[in-house]
């Protein structure tokens, strides 16, 4: 039988499918499927920089009114034990599904800023994560604000994560960077071990009837998947650490193409939504047959095989494809008309 470990974070993963971020497995129940259906790993829903920044406001104000006033006041002081707060209940979580399954529990912090809000890090290390992922959605809305100070604030607050724990961290990335090789390298140098390709955007859409501006959030489709793997083909060989892919990874072929660009492993979400957790199951099961119809011995052993270092053509990932693409499609287009 093929073999279909893969290396992530420095664990040895029984497979390159590892469930992403999702609400999915805020139940137990979820995580025990998971792991039957086959996922190598489960990275928890995130904990967010504002929640933490909020609870910790409310304690200070809580803690403060109390201590200001006079002793009888002291009544205001807040039952600790009523602060049954959002993290508090994250970290239960941590230790109830480390208990629950054998495979890694990967945490997840969700944040812009370096701040307080990074010792919850440790808090998960502690509470049993074999890892930390650390989302880092950015949006610049300030026109002040120059791209090299958004690129420094990422890798100090990268850095500050990485001080507070012993475990691996992941930093799961915007696409939207100038110069995504520079990044990725000083982020490893602030001791990042894998960068996760990428967040999904989740733009809001107008309602040009009653001129409101709404949130969305759409399912992924394996289109997205691309430019994924064009980013993850071009890092491949200049890293040291690990690349994940998440964003469009539906089936066998989008798990191939992921490890081919130079992926580690693939994080799912959407599919699982779509499909149920029972997809995992489906999806290793092609995995193996496509390998083994073709005699490879290993996954890893196909890893980066497309990667730009590796190919001996390079101009598909570099601007000379843009070039090419744009005038072999209007060629296409005009044949007919002459
Ligand atoms: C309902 C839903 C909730 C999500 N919540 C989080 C989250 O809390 N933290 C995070 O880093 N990503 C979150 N994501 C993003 C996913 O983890 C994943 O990276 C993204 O959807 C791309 O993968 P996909 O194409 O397989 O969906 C969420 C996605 C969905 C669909």
């Amino acid at each position: 039988m093929t073999e279909i470990s893969m290396q992530y974070l420095g664990m040895k993963l029984s497979s390159p499918i590892v469930v992403s971020a999702t609400p999915l497995s805020e139940s137990i129940a979820n995580i025990r499927h998971m792991e039957d259906a086959g996922a190598a790993a489960i990275v928890l829903a995130s904990l967010f920089e504002e929640q933490l920044t909020l609870e910790s406001r409310a304690l200070d104000e809580d803690l403060s009114r109390g201590t200001e006033s006079y002793a009888e006041s002291l009544g205001y002081l807040p039952e600790m034990g009523n602060y049954r707060m959002a993290h508090e209940g994250y970290l239960d979580h941590v230790r109830r599904a480390r208990e629950a399954v054998k495979i890694p529990i990967i945490a997840s912090l969700n944040g812009a800023t370096p701040g307080g809000w990074v010792r919850f890090a440790r808090e998960m290390e502690a509470a049993g994560a074999h890892a930390i992922e650390l989302n880092t959605f950015a949006l610049v809305t300030d026109g002040r604000q120059t791209s090299t100070q958004v690129e420094d604030q990422l890798v100090e607050l990268v850095g500050r994560v990485v001080k507070e724990v012993t475990v691996p961290v992941a930093v799961k990335l915007s696409q939207s960077y100038t110069s995504l090789p520079h990044l990725c390298g000083r982020l490893e140098e602030a001791g990042a071990r894998a960068v996760v390709l990428f967040n999904r955007f989740y733009q809001p859409d107008f309602d040009i009837e009653t001129l409101e501006v709404r949130p969305t959030l759409h399912f992924s489709t394996p289109a997205e998947l691309l430019p994924r793997l064009h980013w993850a083909a071009i890092l491949f060989g200049h890293l040291e650490g690990d690349i994940s892919i998440t964003g469009g990874v539906h089936a066998a072929e989008d798990v191939l193409k992921a490890v081919m660009a130079g992926g580690s492993v693939v994080e799912m979400a959407s599919a699982l939504h779509l499909y149920g957790i029972d997809h995992i199951r489906r999806v290793l099961g092609d995995l193996r047959f496509w390998l083994e119809q073709r005699e490879y011995a290993t996954l890893a052993e196909t890893r980066g095989c497309l990667s730009r270092r590796c190919v001996p053509d390079t101009s598909p990932y570099d601007r000379g494809n843009y070039i090419k693409t744009l005038s072999s499609y209007s060629l296409r287009q005009t044949k007919g008309a002459f």
